[in-house]
């Protein structure tokens, strides 16, 4: 497993449509566990493909606080969607900034495991946000796009480490 390098807002890579994944490839579960290590580096609850260079459909997802697994979902796709909840939401490709973005309360999700088997996840609040906001990266979209108001600042630059 290894940390990847995470692409930043300005980067075009995050502006392309990716790809639905056909088949489950070595080189994929390699991508899914260094999407998870570099998601948890990052201290992030999700991340998209395309947030590491790699232009396929493939999202990570872990909003729990511990000892739950994962959400890994290929081909992701939302095919319910009600409510609505407006929160602060910021993104790993945009560090150090935050905006308040409206979402749907609950989102149902189909999609594929690690194994290409069909797996339905439905999301309320937090999870919700999180779904569509990794499923949007999938289409080149970020959450500037949706922000209401201005984007703010929520740290200091990190001074570099290691
Ligand atoms: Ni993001």
């Amino acid at each position: 497993m290894a940390i990847r390098n995470i692409r930043e807002y300005g980067d075009e890579v995050l502006t392309k449509t990716c790809k639905e994944v056909k088949e489950m490839t070595p080189r994929i579960r390699e991508l899914i566990e260094d999407m998870l290590e570099t998601m948890y580096d990052a201290n992030g609850v999700g991340l998209a493909a395309p947030q590491v260079g790699i232009l396929k459909r493939v999202v990570v997802i872990d909003v729990s606080e511990e000892g739950t697994e994962p959400y890994i979902l290929i081909n992701p796709r939302i095919v319910e969607s009600s409510g609505e909840q407006t929160g602060q939401e910021g993104c790993l490709s945009l560090p150090g900034k935050s905006g308040q973005v409206t979402r749907p309360n609950y989102v149902k999700v189909v999609a594929l495991d690690v194994n290409m088997k069909p797996i339905e996840v439905e999301g309320q609040e937090l999870l919700a946000r999180a779904l569509c906001h990794e499923l949007d990266h999938l289409d080149g979209h970020m959450y500037v796009e949706k922000v209401e108001g201005e984007l703010y600042n929520t740290a200091p630059p990190a001074p570099d480490e290691d």
